[in-house]
């Protein structure tokens, strides 16, 4: 199939597989070093992307459902504004996660902001999703202090109080 897509503010046409999944496509394909993960299985929770601003697993989307859809690596995320609030919010509750998880942990947590926002989710909500991720170098308590944190900058950023 012919796919056409957005990826990190790039236009995108090419022939494709559409059963290939697009963690397949982006490494293997695409050469995309920023997306992270080898289970292949939805497992490890490392090869996070955002499609339409919604966290997805890239190792379990087949090419044909991003047909016309936009896609976000981290590459293509930490050049918006919304990058920046999470940066800050995990700074200053220093939360650092290592480089195997942080793409992932950091679309994760903006899919999760935008969703928090619409739907008045409150910390206890945002630690019952963080937590069905493995991560061996932070808590659940700890990533959610940080993503509450990005959920203020944010809030003050938007002019929301
Ligand atoms: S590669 Fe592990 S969840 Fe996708
Ligand atoms: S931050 Fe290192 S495994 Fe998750």
């Amino acid at each position: 199939m012919l796919l056409t897509c957005e990826l990190d503010h790039v236009h995108l046409q090419q022939e494709v597989d559409p059963l290939m999944d697009l963690h397949s496509f982006l490494k293997s394909e695409l050469r995309v070093t920023a997306v992270k993960g080898s289970c292949g299985s939805g497992y490890c929770g490392r090869c996070g992307v955002l499609i339409d601003d919604v966290f997805s697993l890239a190792c379990m989307v087949p090419l044909f459902s991003v047909q016309q859809r936009r896609i976000l690596t981290i590459v293509g995320f930490s050049s918006t504004p919304d990058y920046v609030d999470l940066e800050k919010g995990f700074h200053a509750e220093k939360v650092f996660p290592c480089g195997h998880c942080a793409p992932s942990r950091i679309l994760l947590g903006h899919s999760l902001l935008v969703y928090a926002e619409h739907h008045q989710m409150d910390p206890r909500g945002i630690r019952e999703h963080v937590a069905q991720f493995p991560c061996t170098c932070i808590t659940p308590e700890e990533y959610t202090r940080g993503l509450v944190k990005a959920l203020r900058f944010r809030q003050r950023r938007y002019g929301h109080y």
